[in-house]
């Protein structure tokens, strides 16, 4: 079996991003040797999981390692939800020198990093995504929170984990198009940042989505290199981070229209492919690279159009986007393959024209 990849993210606290497969001897020496209690949260689908996780945690007895059992997916991600795990800690004592574990999906990982940097004001948490986005995406980078009624991840810290382990022998029992809609992050990072993912795309587009192989294996490495260069330089999300949002801007309008029944990557992949053409129109990307999308995306099986009526609900979410600074929209658009930039206050009309070139 070949050795686990390790990707150290950069900052005043770094930390270790390990890729492989069948890595679960490694959380524990993730932690320090000076936790005594570790809380390992999980979603209901990983409950045999988290009793190996913990047998394993336990070090023979001499750690003392709880499981919180928590709602899957956007469920979990609500304030009653924390505050329902800051009892569990509470209740066992758990001190600054204990540890919280996140073992899930994006969800999952999100609120397990929002227990950890809130409970007596932080402490470590090591992240076990167990999904194509939370490895990708969500555990790295140390954006955590939850949801409120009136938006997604209104309430958060940035608190970097100790550690990050994907293993992708989890990504063997997702179904096609959940690994599918993960590996739309994975395409993002092609877009943005490294012409390779694109390349491989383009090579085997059939088969690219197998876990097993060695080519998703590589895409999700770049997928995480990109992620932990961006995340290092800009760990407040000041500047450089925004790049993270190509295709994120209608893409998050298109989710909350189809009231999150849409996936998160289809939403992004038609996002993506709004903002090639919007690059275009603005003078800035070539035919050949917004075909290059067009052709990518549908290789792989991932929308690029959306209902042409529904412009003016989208354009109204856009405006209401927590990311739009001072009201003015922002979009990251790109000059070049693996060239963002970004587009202030857009033209209202061109931000139009764009959509009807991906509106069917
Ligand atoms: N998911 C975008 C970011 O981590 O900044």
């Amino acid at each position: 079996m070949s050795e686990p990849t390790v990707i150290t993210v950069p900052g005043d606290a770094p930390y270790d991003v390990t890729i492989g497969r069948d890595l679960l001897d490694r959380i524990g020496p993730a932690l320090a040797p000076t936790v005594k209690k570790v809380l390992v949260v999980h979603p209901p689908t990983l409950g045999a999981q988290a009793e190996s996780l913990r047998e394993r945690l336990s070090e023979g007895g001499t750690r003392e390692v709880l499981l919180a059992e928590i709602p899957d997916a956007e469920q979990g991600k609500r304030i009653e939800v924390a505050a329902f795990c800051w009892q569990v800690l509470g209740q066992a004592d758990f001190t600054r020198t204990d540890a919280v574990v996140g073992f899930g999906g994006g969800a999952v990982t999100d609120l397990a990093g929002f227990v950890a940097a809130t409970w007596l004001r932080g402490v470590q948490v090591v992240l076990v995504p167990t999904t194509v986005l939370a490895m990708v995406d969500a555990a790295v980078g140390g954006k955590t929170g939850v949801n409120t009624a009136e938006g997604k991840n209104l309430v958060g810290a940035f608190w970097p984990p100790r550690a990050v382990i994907c293993d992708l022998a989890f990504l063997d029992s997702l179904s096609p198009n959940e690994a599918l809609a993960g590996f739309a992050e994975v395409v993002k990072a092609g877009f943005i940042w490294s012409p390779e993912i694109l390349e491989r795309i383009e090579a085997e587009p059939g088969s690219i989505v197998d876990p097993a192989s060695a080519s998703f294996r590589r895409c999700m490495e770049l997928a995480v290199e990109m992620k932990a260069r961006v995340v290092g330089e800009d760990f407040r999300e000041a500047g450089l981070r925004e790049i993270l949002n190509y295709g994120h801007t209608l893409g998050h309008a298109i989710e909350h229209a189809e009231r999150y029944r849409w996936r998160h990557g289809a939403a992004v992949s038609v996002g993506m492919m709004y903002a090639a053409e919007l690059s275009r129109l603005a003078g800035r990307l070539s035919d050949d690279a917004v075909d290059r999308h067009r052709n990518v995306l549908t290789s792989l099986g991932l929308p690029v159009s959306y209902r042409g009526g529904a412009w003016p609900t989208l354009l109204a979410t856009m405006q209401r986007d927590k990311k739009s600074r001072g009201g003015m929209l922002r979009f990251i658009v790109l000059d070049d393959i693996a060239r963002p930039t970004v587009l202030q206050a857009p033209d209202e009309s061109l931000l139009f024209a764009a959509y009807q070139e991906i509106a069917d």
